[in-house]
């Protein structure tokens, strides 16, 4: 009686197991549907605003340059100038979603990727006083990426973090390589507002955005590149303590 009860429990969690592997597997399946959608209506919508923007841009130029300096006229066409600028930068966003190029893969150091970017926002964490703490792994190994898509990854994930965060706050920046030796592992973990229950399982969808200026895309530009690299991405945060993005990812591309 006592191993029919215990095989039967054991059924039940391997059921339970199997079960949970196949709604992560749906939820995977679904957002790369949903990816692929927003995907194609970028590109198309990415074409026409470039066009529109190239010819707005070079019109207010000309403009600009036929003011003299303190004329008032010239502050509105800089004011023009700036947005289409900005315009321009959410469109180029939006074109390299649509239309990824395919990673090309070398050996490369993670620790000098990260280096890279946080160099690159080095002046914004100055100006919000946050500090960016490197506790990287002694012994990690070159692994098989695309050197710049990872750069896009770890810089989406940062500038995430510095949103997040007020003044005098901390961005851990973390690595360990599993002992097996197959993955890496690179965590971002901030002290900053965190994100809801209700939120979390959207932040990946493309154009979920609860900033002020956001365009949604980073995070499934993320998501993108980590699959690529047939590697993981996880988030786990508490609202109001702050958030962690874990990626793994495997030291070589093949099977
Ligand atoms: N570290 C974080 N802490 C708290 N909320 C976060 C964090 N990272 C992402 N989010 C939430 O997820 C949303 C989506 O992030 P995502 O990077 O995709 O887009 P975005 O930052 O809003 O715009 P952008 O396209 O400019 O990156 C954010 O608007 C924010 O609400
Ligand atoms: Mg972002």
């Amino acid at each position: 009686m006592g191993e029919i009860k215990q095989k039967s429990g054991d059924l039940l969690t391997e059921l339970d197991n199997a079960y949970k592997l196949l709604r992560k597997t749906q939820e995977e399946l679904i957002i790369k549907e949903k990816l692929s959608i927003a995907g194609g209506l970028a590109a198309g919508v990415a074409h026409e605003l470039r066009n529109s923007l190239n010819i707005i841009g070079i019109s207010v130029q000309y403009l600009h340059d036929k003011f003299n300096p303190g004329d008032e006229r010239r502050e509105f066409t800089e004011a023009i100038m700036n947005k289409v600028e900005k315009l321009n930068s959410v469109t180029t966003d939006l074109i390299h979603f649509a239309r990824p190029q395919n990673p090309r893969f070398k050996k490369g150091n993670i620790h000098k990727i990260l280096d890279r970017t946080i160099s690159l926002v080095k002046f914004k964490c100055i100006v919000q006083k946050v500090s960016v703490v490197r506790a990287y792994a002694a012994n990690l190994p070159l692994i098989e990426i695309d050197n710049e898509l990872m750069e896009q990854v770890a810089l989406n994930l940062i500038d995430n973090a510095l949103w997040a965060m007020h003044e005098r706050e901390k961005l851990i920046i973390s690595t360990m390589i599993f002992p097996e030796n197959y993955f890496i592992e690179i965590k971002f973990t901030d002290t900053g507002c965190g994100i809801s229950r209700k939120d979390i399982s959207r932040i990946f969808d493309p154009f979920f955005t609860l900033r002020e200026n956001g365009t949604g895309l980073g995070l499934s530009i993320v998501h993108r590149i980590v699959e690529e690299h047939k590697g993981s991405i996880e988030v786990e945060s508490k609202l109001k303590k702050g958030t962690t993005f874990k990626i793994r990812l495997p030291i070589s591309q093949k099977e």
